[in-house]
């Protein structure tokens, strides 16, 4: 069913940790409301490879403000399920496990922060959208209307993110152990849970789901109804 008429257009921030089910969740609930979805980890890994291709990785960890000069005239756009950086497909490039080990280092450094957080209130501004990620209900949106914070045991996030790879890369080649990716897992909740800035935390009106035991379909029909009860007028 596809909600549009006799409701109001609300925010939904889903946040949590890494592989935790919130792109799959939030992307589904979207399309189930008629809503526009948006991945701010997407953003975040976009900024973490364009560091990566202009080989500043190791030059930011002495000079996080020099982050601006990667920030300045930066395009992040979501068209059609892809993912364009400056006009270039880069959604399964994202996705690249050496991408995954920077993007928390370079999702730490406050120009980064700033400028994302001002690029993702300008797509949230006619509401109606889905955003996951790890501060949007804390920092980006914390008036959203719904806000959910999704949890799953270590070891049950390291085995979805290894399917995940290993569908993607079309064989088990190259792809890390699950033990290997439980443990970057932890690494980056790590990272994540003790930066200084917009750090992950769970707001305290926030919703916590644990979808350790849970289905894809189970655990975004649970957040739906918790929708449905907020968009009601
Ligand atoms: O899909 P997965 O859970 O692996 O992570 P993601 O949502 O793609 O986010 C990748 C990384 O971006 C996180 O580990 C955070 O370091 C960072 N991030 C953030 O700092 N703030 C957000 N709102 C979203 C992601």
């Amino acid at each position: 069913m596809n909600i549009t008429s006799g409701t109001r257009k609300i925010i939904i921030a889903i946040d949590g940790p890494a592989a935790s089910g919130k792109s799959t969740t939030a992307r589904l609930l979207a399309r189930k409301l008629g809503y526009t979805y948006i991945d701010t980890g997407a953003m975040y890994r976009s900024v973490t490879l364009k560091a990566f291709e202009a080989g500043l990785l190791g030059h930011l960890q002495d000079h996080p403000d020099d982050a601006t000069s990667l920030l300045e005239g930066i395009d992040i756009a979501f068209e059609a399920e892809r993912v364009l950086l400056d006009g270039k497909d880069v959604t399964e490039a994202i996705r690249d496990n050496r991408v995954s080990r920077h993007v928390s280092f370079v999702s730490s450094l406050k120009p980064v922060r700033d400028t994302l957080k001002q690029m993702q209130r300008a797509m949230g501004e006619k509401r109606g959208v889905v955003m996951d990620g790890r501060d949007i209900g804390t920092v980006v949106f914390p008036d959203a209307e719904l806000k959910i914070f999704l949890v799953a045991d270590a070891s049950e996030r390291a085995k979805r993110r290894y399917t995940e790879l290993v569908r993607k890369s079309g064989g088990s080649n190259n792809v890390p152990s699950i033990k290997e990716l439980e443990q970057e897992i932890l690494q980056r909740d790590r990272s994540d849970a003790e930066r200084t800035h917009a750090p992950l935390k769970k707001h305290q009106d926030a919703v916590e789901v644990d979808t350790s035991g849970l289905t894809i379909d189970e655990q975004v029909a649970l957040v739906y109804n918790l929708a449905l009860e907020k968009t009601a007028v």
